[in-house]
């Protein structure tokens, strides 16, 4: 184990959705490079309350890699500088002493800031209860084997299910487009057996709501790069694809009455 010295932090406080912010330098003597990227982060929050100043707000949870609520630009990049990496599972290995690092918050309007690191993400709230769930009597749990699934299928489906909803996506993209994480929450159900009753009222609605709120996907990519689960941007297509047909679909439906 070896430590990290004189890390400079630029850190974005911010009091409030309707302050204007801005950037406080901090600077930490000595850090292990096991620790992570948070525990940097509560390190200095420990020093701040100590010293009788308001700690850091910034969003955290399982500091495992699972939950999506940690939630930081980092150096201007989502989740930090190591590919496939949420900011929870970032070490200070990853950085060099003598480093400056530029903590941010999500830049998206959908995502608007609550305090300083934190950010609004309920906008995501919206598109899953748009109808990014199955409507099925729960009962007790089925055979495994009742309803068989192709492999690729399966694999395909649960790629997507990976998805934590962190918000990267949008904090990457150019135009604060939600297209990555729409595509894979509707993916995750619309590859799958159970979630075909649903499929094109489910889409229509999703993509609907995701209108409402976020920008338009112009295939920039940066979501995909960005993405610490690497979700592929084939979700996107998958999601155009059933888009599209929802709209002759549904409207069939509605005309049969
Ligand atoms: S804190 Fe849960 S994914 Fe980072």
């Amino acid at each position: 184990m070896s430590h990290l010295t004189n890390l400079t932090l630029k850190v974005w406080r911010q009091n409030g959705p309707q302050d204007a912010g801005s950037f406080e330098t901090h600077v930490i003597d000595q850090i292990s490079d096991e620790a992570s990227f948070l525990e940097l982060l509560d390190v200095l929050n420990e020093r701040l309350i100590t010293e009788g100043k308001e700690a850091v707000v910034f969003d955290h949870d399982c500091r495992e890699g699972i939950c999506g609520t940690c939630s930081l630009m980092i150096n201007g990049v989502a989740h930090g500088p190591k590919r496939a990496t949420t900011t929870c599972q970032l070490h200070m290995r990853s950085f060099s002493s003598g480093d400056t690092i530029v903590i941010e918050p999500w830049r998206a309007t959908a995502f608007p800031v609550i305090k300083d690191l934190m950010v609004d993400r309920s906008a995501f709230d919206r598109i899953v209860e748009a109808g990014g769930y199955i409507t099925a009597p729960t009962g007790g749990a089925p055979d495994a084997n009742l309803i068989p699934i192709p492999k690729p299928v399966a694999d395909a489906a649960m790629d997507s299910a990976q998805c934590i909803g962190c918000g990267a996506c949008v904090a990457a993209c150019p135009n604060g487009a939600a297209n990555l994480f729409t595509g894979a929450k509707i993916a995750h159900l619309n590859l799958l057996p159970q979630g075909q009753a649903e499929r094109f009222k489910r889409t229509e609605a999703m993509v609907e709501t995701m209108d409402e709120f976020f920008g338009s996907c112009t295939n920039h990519g940066e979501c995909s790069a960005a993405c610490p689960k690497e979700i592929s941007i084939d979700v996107i297509a998958l999601m155009n694809k059933d888009y599209r047909s929802s709209k002759f679909k549904n409207r069939k439906e509605l005309s049969r009455g």
